[in-house]
């Protein structure tokens, strides 16, 4: 039986600060402001404002010794089978950084490496073909980590290729999608790592009829027959590895989109912020690790104070998307309720991430994140560089940014309850000097590594994802009976519901 990790040490710290307020934590130890930090490159980092102290943090620290963090770690690059229930490595890592020796990682790298050339031939064929418009196909990690970069860095005055991103199954998407396209101008990249999953097959026929011919169609996947066989010519399909994971994978070609918006090398300034972010987290001692800080903050909040919400605030209209993409990399993640060997979870784990962007959630929820009954510990995300020419927005911005966070954890008092501000709201500010593809991939790349050191402290499995597969065998099962067909459906809403459907019929 996997040992349930032991927080009991974390939780005697939590009651003994119990009584303390997170503004007194500031006052007593003001030297925290800037111990509680670490920069690493363009991207600082400060923890300051979240509600523990030192003793806390030794606790935390003596935690990811006992779980062996650091070998785990290790582990990871050098590819060893992390993901067991699926007999996989999971590297990632190697799609962007040459940090293991081992035959299993140098052969990865290898193979990333040749795609990328591959790749970079592809863009630029593209580039010169007239078309003017991409639409890609996928949905997931084929297309949240595209999407957000791609929004994120694609300067909108350029003239280079317009991308459109289609994943839903629903059929509205697709008509929207194509309605103001021109077939003869656009190329279609399908991108699954499997190349069946519904969403992608449905889209993906609709789309290729819609072209007229094959010439312009493209693939991302693992499954190299599979695409031929739905139409894609060899030369057109770009391959992806059973040892990427699809939250994990927007490094790889499924990146493809990216360097057709951005360009091929910006989007290996991408893969060079990650490559920095790795170097970083497997060299750094385990008390100046960024993601190790990270993750032990998101323990701290869950297993010591019990928190069950995460938030993720981007002060940057440009990282609109980065709570969505960080929804299936965190919540898919570690939404796991057994250990590595199948014994049951006992403590909480993942929390409910979730998030929106500064300024404009000021004025929706942030009513419940100051006055509400539920404390939601956040990530304040900000870009102390603009690149628009509009620096009295971006002062008032930033102002706000600090604003908040200072408010949140400092409360005020009041004879009026109802203006009482109750404080305590835990925060950490994740700053990047500017948004450039090199911060961006950093910034990205500490996510991905917090969330499997959480996998380790937690002693799940941060590759698999079993839990969307029945959703998706009853969706198939149905599927007749929604067509209208006479078939047996044993549950009695579900029959219920599909009466209500199909009541015209
Ligand atoms: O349904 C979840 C999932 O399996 C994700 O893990 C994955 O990113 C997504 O579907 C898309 O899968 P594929 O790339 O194989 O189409």
């Amino acid at each position: 039986m996997e040992a349930t990790p032991d927080f009991s040490a974390l939780r005697a710290h939590a009651a003994r600060l119990a009584d303390t307020s997170l503004k007194q934590l500031i006052a007593d130890d003001p030297a925290r402001a800037s111990d509680y930090a670490l920069r690493v490159g363009p991207l600082y980092a400060n923890f300051a404002r979240q509600r523990y102290d030192r003793a806390a943090l030794d606790a935390l620290f003596a935690l990811a010794e006992d779980a062996r963090v650091t070998t785990a770690v290790r582990a990871l690059f050098d590819g060893v089978v992390v993901n067991s229930t699926e007999g996989r490595a999971a590297l990632h890592t190697a799609l962007r950084s040459d940090l293991s020796q081992t035959p299993v990682a140098r052969a990865a790298h290898g193979e990333a490496m040749a795609a990328l050339t591959r790749m970079r031939a592809l863009v630029a064929t593209l580039h010169g073909s007239g078309v003017t418009d991409i639409v890609s196909v996928g949905i997931g990690g084929s297309d949240l980590g595209p999407r957000l970069v791609v929004d994120a860095l694609q300067d909108p005055s350029s003239t280079a290729l317009r991308l459109h991103f289609l994943s839903n199954v629903d059929g509205a998407a697709v008509q929207r999608t194509i309605a103001s396209l021109d077939p003869a101008r656009t190329a279609v990249v399908l991108i699954s790592k499997t190349f069946g999953t519904q969403e992608t097959l449905l889209n993906g026929a609709i789309l290729r009829n819609w072209l007229g011919d094959d010439i312009r169609l493209y693939a991302v996947s693992a499954n190299v027959e599979r695409a031929a066989a739905f139409g894609v010519a060899p030369e057109r399909i770009l391959p992806m590895w059973d040892w990427v994971g699809g939250r994990y994978s927007l490094w790889s070609a499924v990146g493809f989109p990216i360097a057709l918006a951005l360009g091929m090398d910006r989007f290996e300034q991408l893969l060079a912020g990650a490559a920095e972010m790795d170097a970083h987290v497997l060299a750094a001692p385990l008390r100046d690790n960024l993601a190790v800080w990270h993750a032990l903050t998101a323990i701290w909040n869950r297993n010591a104070l019990g928190r069950g919400n995460q938030a993720v605030l981007s002060y940057d209209e440009r990282l609109k998307l980065l709570p969505n993409f960080l929804q299936q990399l965190v919540m898919e993640s570690l939404g796991k309720s057994v250990h590595l060997d199948g014994s049951p979870v006992t403590e909480a784990s993942v929390p409910v991430w979730w998030g929106g962007i500064g300024t404009d959630v000021q004025h929706s929820f942030f009513q419940a994140l100051h006055q509400g009954t539920e404390i939601v510990p956040a990530d304040f995300i900000g870009v102390i560089r603009a690149d628009h020419p509009h620096p009295g927005n971006h002062q008032a911005l930033l102002a706000n940014l600090l604003a908040q966070t200072e408010a949140l954890a400092n409360g005020q008092g009041s004879d009026d309850p109802h203006r009482i501000y109750p404080g305590d709201r835990p925060s950490t500010l994740l700053l990047l000097d500017a948004l450039t593809p090199h911060g961006l991939g950093m910034l990205l790349a500490l996510y991905e590594h917090s969330v499997y050191v959480q996998s380790v402290l937690w002693g799940v499995n941060a590759f698999d994802q079993f839990g969307v597969e029945l959703g998706k065998q009853v969706a198939n099962r149905l599927l007749p009976a929604v067509r209208g067909e006479s078939v047996d459906v044993a549950d009695p809403v579900t029959r219920v519901l599909l009466g209500q459907i199909n009541r015209d019929r």
